[in-house]
């Protein structure tokens, strides 16, 4: 039950959770293709606190709150609020929490949101807080996974790109580690998937490590690439070395699999080459389409009666 919680981790929706919201998402998704909107949480105000750059993310959680008949208020850039007055985030969030019935917070360090949430007394959800979680981006993986295969389980799925500080990558490892599904974690050595998330996974039986796509690509069933994030290095002579290590371009998809599915949490740089977009594998703008239908499932879960 999600009812006034709050959503900093993956772990925080459990696997009952995760159905109930699919399904909604799948009736808030027939009320989007309809042209409709709701007025389910008329009344209800959302603040979003964005203190590391978003397009997708804030706009569907916007969208998704708008649609269900609420309202949003926003800082998008923490120039123009208190912050840049030195203002902590803690007194930033009392304050939001006393305008807005639920929080939307996005910051560069890891740990943000789940402090946040101490000090708000509105649930909190955490849109990405550094190389931590990014809890509402992997639903809305898994939704579209579910829908554009038909299932989960049974899957292989393989992960490419930088697992080190890819928050959508932590959280989706954690999520599909209750599922049936096999592994594949492709990445240069010094963007290896950190030890900790290998712990809190406990069994990694069915995970396993490449440097490169070439023995895993005719077996995989969803291609999950990520962008190298050059914002999260501290070394940059670390990020030229990885610069470019992957491109998905057409050749590599000739050779997957027809109902193959390749996604992307987006934005991407160049690691899906524009060509790959035209091709049937490639499900990425679905799949950020979906973050909307996913949002208002997880929003009126929270806030609705
Ligand atoms: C991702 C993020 O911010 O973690 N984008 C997103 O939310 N859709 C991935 C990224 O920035 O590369």
């Amino acid at each position: 039950m999600l009812k006034n919680r709050s959503v900093v981790s993956i772990e925080d929706v459990d696997s009952d959770d995760l159905n109930d919201l699919f399904d909604l998402s799948d009736s808030m998704l027939r009320t989007i293709e309809k042209g409709g909107s709701t007025d389910l949480l008329r009344n209800k105000i959302m603040a979003t606190l964005f203190y590391e750059p978003s397009t997708r993310t804030r706009l569907s959680f916007e969208s998704a709150m708008h649609r269900l008949g609420g309202s949003v208020i926003t800082v998008s850039d923490v120039k123009t609020s208190s912050v840049a007055k030195g203002e902590t985030l803690a007194d930033t969030i009392r304050m939001a929490s006393s305008y807005s019935d639920i929080i939307v917070i996005r910051h560069p360090l890891e740990g943000a949101a789940r402090l946040a949430s101490k000090f708000a007394n509105r649930p909190v959800i955490n849109a990405g807080d550094g190389s931590g979680q990014h809890p509402t981006q992997t639903i809305l993986d898994l939704y579209t996974m579910r829908k554009e295969t038909g299932s989960i389980d049974g899957k292989v799925v393989t992960m490419v790109g930088d697992l080190r500080y890819g928050r959508t990558i932590h959280s989706l490892i954690i999520a599909l580690s209750k599922y049936d599904v096999k592994i594949n974690l492709v990445s240069p050595q010094i963007l290896r998937l950190p030890e900790y998330v290998y712990t809190k996974i406990g069994d990694r039986s069915r995970i396993k490590e490449y440097d490169d796509l070439s023995s895993v690509i005719a077996d995989t069933d969803v291609l999950y690439v990520t962008r190298i994030q050059k914002e999260r290095f501290t070394d940059q002579n670390e990020y030229q070395s990885v610069i470019g290590s992957y491109s998905v371009d057409g050749d590599l998809v000739s050779k997957m699999k027809k109902d193959a599915i390749i996604m992307h949490p987006l934005p991407r740089v160049d690691e899906i080459r524009p060509e790959v977009d035209e091709l049937p594998q490639a499900r990425y703008f679905k799949q950020a389409y979906y973050g909307v239908p996913v949002r208002m499932a997880l929003i009126y879960r929270i806030l609705g009666d």
